[in-house]
């Protein structure tokens, strides 16, 4: 017989759309957690949701409806739930929604553009794993103007402190007085990757936004709103995610 899926308390209280991670491991240490009547104190304690019966507050723990959202992250937003520096994050522009939701990767504070939300976790693995290489698209003002040779870098792949960043699309929009706009598409989601292949250039990233991630596009989604995705696109974004490795 197959061994049934075991998740600990805190995710199995976080993956039921309740809160974060932390959020949980302070309900369970507050001993607002029951499994099987019992009062569990332990975070990583393993629990069977066929089996076990997971109350908070006395009320049993369903598993929530997967929900996908699209948010136009403004500069200036941080990405993670909640800062120490108190500095504002994505989760005070959808404080409408429920149940909980993560993002899937990160962008940086400076960086605008698009950001999925989900409480999806196996969806959110599949489509920030390099090794299923979803295209993300950005628009790059640099500090510079850059020359086609630089551009051609990009497109070889780059060296980066981390390895060489894998050969990207690029396309110059415009040159501006000193100032290049060029778009570029990656496969990969390294730390502050586009900036730190700017930077190898020997120029600087003045203006970064997410203009697509996969078949999603900003459109007519304003700065600072989120949307629901529609099933066609959670759909086609599932077979980007989970078709086959990709090689480059
Ligand atoms: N690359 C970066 O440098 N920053 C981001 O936020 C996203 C991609």
């Amino acid at each position: 017989m197959k061994p049934r899926p075991l998740k600990t308390l805190d995710r199995v209280l976080s993956k039921a759309g309740l809160g974060s991670r932390t959020e949980a491991r302070s309900w369970i240490g507050t001993g607002r957690v029951r499994v099987n009547g019992k009062v569990i104190q332990t975070p990583d304690h393993w629990v069977d949701l066929a089996r076990d019966r997971v109350t908070l507050d006395g009320k049993p723990i369903v598993q929530s409806k997967k929900l996908y959202l699209l948010l136009y992250k403004p500069k200036g937003y941080i990405t993670t739930y909640k800062d120490p520096e108190g500095r504002p994050t994505v989760y005070d522009l959808i404080q409408d929604v429920e149940p909980w939701v993560f993002p899937v990767g990160r962008l940086d504070q400076d960086t605008s553009g698009l950001l999925i939300l989900t409480n999806d976790a196996q969806f959110a693995e599949r489509i920030t794993n390099p090794d299923y290489k979803v295209p993300k698209t950005y628009l790059v003002k640099t500090s510079t103007r850059l020359a086609d040779e630089h551009l051609d870098q990009l497109r070889n792949g780059i060296s980066l402190s981390d390895g060489p960043a894998a050969p990207a699309q690029v396309q110059r929009l415009r040159d501006s007085g000193d100032k290049t706009f060029f778009e570029i598409t990656i496969r990969e989601g390294r730390n502050r990757q586009v900036r730190r292949m700017v930077e190898a250039l020997g120029s600087k990233v003045l203006k970064l936004v997410r203009v697509a991630i996969g078949p999603l596009e900003i459109e007519r989604l304003e700065i600072g709103k989120h949307r629901p995705l529609t099933l066609a696109e959670v759909r086609e974004l599932t077979q980007l995610a989970f078709g086959p490795r990709r090689a480059t």
